[in-house]
């Protein structure tokens, strides 16, 4: 499986993915503002991916200030923290690896600032192996839908390449290859910039497991043949009430799976989870600028002077989601907003594939 990113010598190396599966090339991020420019620019994208990059940015952000106070400490990290805020607004995970790192910096303000800029590193790395840990228990919650013979949908990329590794919506996927049952994944190409076709369909072949790409706009026609049996996607945020945000295309792919009778499910890790916001309306969603859509690897394919929308994600109203995925489980939407409850029996509310 190929590396995501990692955090080696106070560097920052990710893969940059906008040049998959053409070259395999690493970038050096030496500062934080070249990993936020990364973040904002795709080279690593996915929303676990990008919460990892944050850590480590803070990280070598933390590296950047000198001086031996805790509160100056603290107030240049405010700095770090806004600019990686600032580069995609959908997925909460960068928020999430805010709020962890001012969590855990509050409770060491004993510690010297040395100490804590090392604290920060191992953080970081911590952040990568919990991450890759996650997916797989995610895995082995979602395998038990899927079944022997299943062929299953997915939408741009939840992959490893979205994550520190094994991917989430892929996590099911590979445990179901695992334990040897015989299945088949559709990738969405995933329109504007590709990342079913560039990424997805990449890092399966390259594992082995059996995907066919098919355009955004074959998927209907496939689900009225009867050809797919299961859908799972991943999630940039998902809220309190189910509502799920993630790549443009993912409402029409859950609408059509609803109207053919196909289960629909979400793999969140509880990273990509806000119990705060209570509705998929109130999510900040992502627009981009128009040369994704005009152009496919700097060829211009639209009119000059085209009027462009470029949103690039959609929420998925709870009501079409069959089940979330998360490492504590697999949950109606309904209940999701019971995992953040202290003392909830999840147990009682779980789902179990029958
Ligand atoms: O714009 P991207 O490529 O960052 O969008 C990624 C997605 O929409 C993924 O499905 C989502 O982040 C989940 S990744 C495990």
């Amino acid at each position: 499986m190929v590396k995501t990113i990692e955090l080696v010598d106070g560097v920052v190396r990710m893969l940059d993915q906008t040049k998959l599966p053409r070259e395999v090339v690493y970038v050096d991020c030496k500062d934080y503002l070249m990993v936020a420019r990364g973040i904002k620019d795709l080279w690593i994208r996915g929303a676990p991916a990008i919460g990892i990059a944050a850590s480590m940015g803070i990280a070598i952000g933390a590296a950047e200030i000198m001086t031996d106070s805790y509160d100056e400490f603290i107030k240049g990290l405010e700095t770090v923290y806004q600019t990686l805020l600032a580069t995609r607004p959908t997925a909460v995970n960068i928020q999430w690896a805010v709020n962890r790192t001012r969590k855990l910096l509050e409770a060491r303000k004993e510690d010297s600032v040395d100490t804590l800029k090392s604290f920060l590193t191992q953080e970081a790395n911590r952040v990568l192996e919990q991450d890759i840990e996650i997916n797989k228990t995610i895995g082995k919650w979602g395998a038990q839908f899927i079944k022997d013979g299943d062929t299953i949908i997915t939408h741009c990329n939840a992959g490893s390449l979205a994550t520190g590794g094994y991917g989430t919506a892929t996590g099911p996927i590979r445990v179901a290859v695992e334990q040897g049952k015989n299945i088949q994944v559709i990738a969405d190409e995933t329109r504007p910039v590709l990342q079913g076709c560039r990424l997805t369909s990449w890092e399966l072949m390259q594992d082995n497991i059996p995907v066919t790409l098919i355009t955004d706009n074959t998927a209907g026609a496939l689900l009225r043949k009867g050809e797919i049996t299961l859908a799972i996607v991943g999630t940039d945020r998902t809220v309190s009430n189910g509502d799920v945000a993630n790549k443009i295309g993912t409402y029409s792919l859950a609408v059509l799976c609803r109207e053919n009778n196909v289960p629909f499910y979400v793999a969140a890790p509880l990273s990509s989870i806000d119990f705060s916001i209570p509705t998929g309306d109130l999510i900040p969603i992502e627009e981009r600028g128009p040369e994704e859509v005009t152009s496919i690897f700097g060829c211009r394919i639209a009119p000059e002077g085209v009027k462009v929308r470029n949103i690039a994600f959609d929420v998925t109203p709870a009501k079409y989601v069959t089940g979330i995925i998360t490492e504590k489980g697999v949950f109606r939407p309904e209940d999701l907003h019971k995992l953040n409850e202290e003392g909830a029996d999840l147990e009682s509310i779980m789902l179990k594939a029958e």
